[in-house]
């Protein structure tokens, strides 16, 4: 399959579902939903998204369980966007640009912007808990809900950037440095994957399957981010190239020099690959999407 065209077109269905999903900038909020807004459709590349699409299409591809993935899709985008929202205040890693444009808080102000990633985070439940827009079983939509709550937590995603932070400058055992990747980019990832498999209906087994897909599919995507912050230019990443360094940030290159981080990237897509042997051809979205992960260049 040509996994740009197939990007591109998932990426064209993500965009236009978080417009009709997401709230209007109008009302008395309306400069908080701008600031909501602006970062929302500043040009992601809607990974997770398309993660949710691809592993709830790999177990059933029918219409119907693609219409109802879609809010639980923009729902983890809502979340993703929130947290680079606050990964980039002065306080967290002191951003200045995101997808290529000033970051939330240069343009919002740090109230805004912390304001911002609130909203986001919030409007994510209030999306995977309206009835109106996916026929999800009310079971169903409550695993949902945990699994993806579970994820950004303190025991997920907020637990990993706090140790991110607690890390910076310091010694640290390649434990540490595991489950910071793991938790602060990984778990959200992985959930991604899991809330399409339990949207479309997944069994016991392709959900460990495929929970074992999005573990190292999300450990690979950290470690290609450090990878990028070391090797490629601001222009092509439209973030901070090289910041890592310069803040002291736990990395894999920093602790295995570049060519074997490399390797242990690698490792990870192909360990994603084996994990969905026992998938058909509707899992071919997701075998490439992990070779895409290793490869991006931004
Ligand atoms: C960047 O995520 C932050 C990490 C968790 C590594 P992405 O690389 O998915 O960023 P966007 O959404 O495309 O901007
Ligand atoms: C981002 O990690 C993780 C989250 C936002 C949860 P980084 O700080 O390494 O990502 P970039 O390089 O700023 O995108
Ligand atoms: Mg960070
Ligand atoms: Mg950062």
């Amino acid at each position: 399959m040509n996994i740009k065209t197939y990007l591109s077109e998932q990426r064209a269905v993500v965009e236009s579902a978080l417009e009709r999903f997401m709230l209007p900038a109008e009302g008395p909020f309306k400069p908080h939903i701008e600031a909501m807004r602006y970062s929302l459709f500043a040009g992601g590349k809607r990974v997770r998204p398309i993660l949710c699409l691809a592993a709830g299409s790999a177990i059933d591809d029918s219409r119907q369980t693609y219409e109802n993935l879609m809010p639980v899709s923009c729902a983890l985008e809502c979340i993703h966007t929130y947290s680079l929202i606050h990964d980039d205040l002065p306080a967290m890693d002191d951003d200045e640009l995101r997808r290529g444009k000033p970051t939330n808080h240069v343009l919002y102000g740090e109230a805004g912007a912390i304001l911002a990633g609130d909203g986001l985070l919030t409007f994510a439940f209030q999306l995977l808990s309206d009835d109106t827009t996916a026929t999800l079983e009310p079971t169903s939509r409550l695993r949902i809900m945990s699994l993806i709550a579970t994820a950004a937590g303190s025991l997920g995603m907020v637990g990993g950037q706090s140790l991110d932070i607690a890390s910076e400058n310091t010694e640290f055992p390649f434990e540490t440095l595991k489950t910071i990747h793991r938790s602060k980019t990984g778990a959200l990832i992985t959930c991604s994957v899991q809330a399409g498999a339990v949207a479309a209906g997944a069994n016991q087994e392709q959900f460990s399957r495929l929970t074992e897909y999005g573990d190292n599919v999300g450990l690979a995507f950290q470690i290609v981010d450090d990878l990028l912050n070391a090797t490629a230019t601001t222009e092509q990443l439209g973030k901070a190239a090289g910041s890592d360094v310069v803040r002291g940030k736990a990395t894999y290159p920093g602790y295995f020099g570049i060519e074997e981080t490399r390797r242990l990237a690698q490792e990870a897509v192909d360990r994603a690959i084996a994990s969905l042997s026992s998938f058909d051809a509707k899992a071919e979205p997701l075998r490439a999407i992990a070779e895409y992960i290793y490869t991006r260049s931004n």
